[in-house]
């Protein structure tokens, strides 16, 4: 290097972090608030390295071996995460920083971000929309955040609709962020006053989800209360 004129000790350091241009686009659909989230909860960050280390090159089959470099990698099968608790404590935050993180780590993520009362109103069958494609498109996303479920007044429409999407992402593991105030299942504590997420998406919704996802609990205070 020294030879070609190229003096490493005089090369000025880059004062500021390289831009990551995926993360960027990424930023931009990401809601304004939860713009520097991070996935900090121990479980959702062992999950974005778990989808991380299983996203695979397109062609990485080995078929064609001498036409090198096989892509970048992308968000392929895995795991869903079902982040459940009160209001206020951080699961959309935490599903945002899942998104910011698989972003930043350098592999392919094309992600949609819904709640579920969005979903049920976008795909209400109305002129000029087509239920069925836009749920076709939602089923395949190779990552979806599905915020917010049960919250919704529920009907046996918004129930088959959550059972095509969820059993289909659930038959073709596609990892999903689910988020729900909502405990799934009535247990000793529950306050018999209050509805859980079973009696909301019924039971073969449940079942869906139990089986695809890893659930995570939220505690604490509503961090709404605490912001200034
Ligand atoms: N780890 C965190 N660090 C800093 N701010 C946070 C963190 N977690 C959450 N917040 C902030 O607290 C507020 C509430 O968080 P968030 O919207 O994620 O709650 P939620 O659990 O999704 O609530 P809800 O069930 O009502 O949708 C937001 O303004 C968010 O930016
Ligand atoms: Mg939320």
């Amino acid at each position: 290097m020294a030879e070609r004129g190229i003096g490493l000790a005089e090369r000025p350091l880059p004062d500021t972090p390289q831009p990551i241009p995926a993360l960027e686009a990424a930023q931009l659909r990401i809601p304004f608030a939860y713009r520097d989230a991070v996935a900090e909860h121990p479980d959702v960050a062992a999950w974005v390295r778990t989808i991380a280390d299983a996203a695979v090159a397109p062609n990485a089959d080995g078929l064609h071996p001498h036409y090198g470099n096989t892509g970048r990698r992308r968000v392929a099968h895995g795991p869903s995460l079902l982040l459940w608790g009160n209001t206020g404590t951080g699961k959309t935050h935490q599903a945002y920083g899942a998104i910011r993180a698989l972003t930043a780590a350098g592999c392919g993520v094309l992600w949609h971000a819904t709640t579920a009362a969005d979903l049920y109103a976008e795909m209400r069958p109305r002129a000029g929309v087509d239920p069925e494609f836009m749920l076709r498109r939602i089923v395949r996303v190779p990552l979806l955040l599905l915020d917010d479920v049960g919250a919704a007044k529920g009907s046996e429409w918004t129930e088959e609709l959550n059972f095509r999407l969820l059993n289909w992402r659930a038959q073709n593991r596609l990892p999903t962020i689910v988020t729900t105030n909502l405990p799934p299942v009535r247990t000793q504590d529950t306050d018999p006053r209050k509805p859980v997420l079973r009696d909301k998406v019924g039971d073969r919704v449940l079942s869906r989800l139990s089986g695809m996802c890893t659930p995570v609990h939220f505690t604490g205070p509503d961090r709404r209360f605490q912001r200034r």
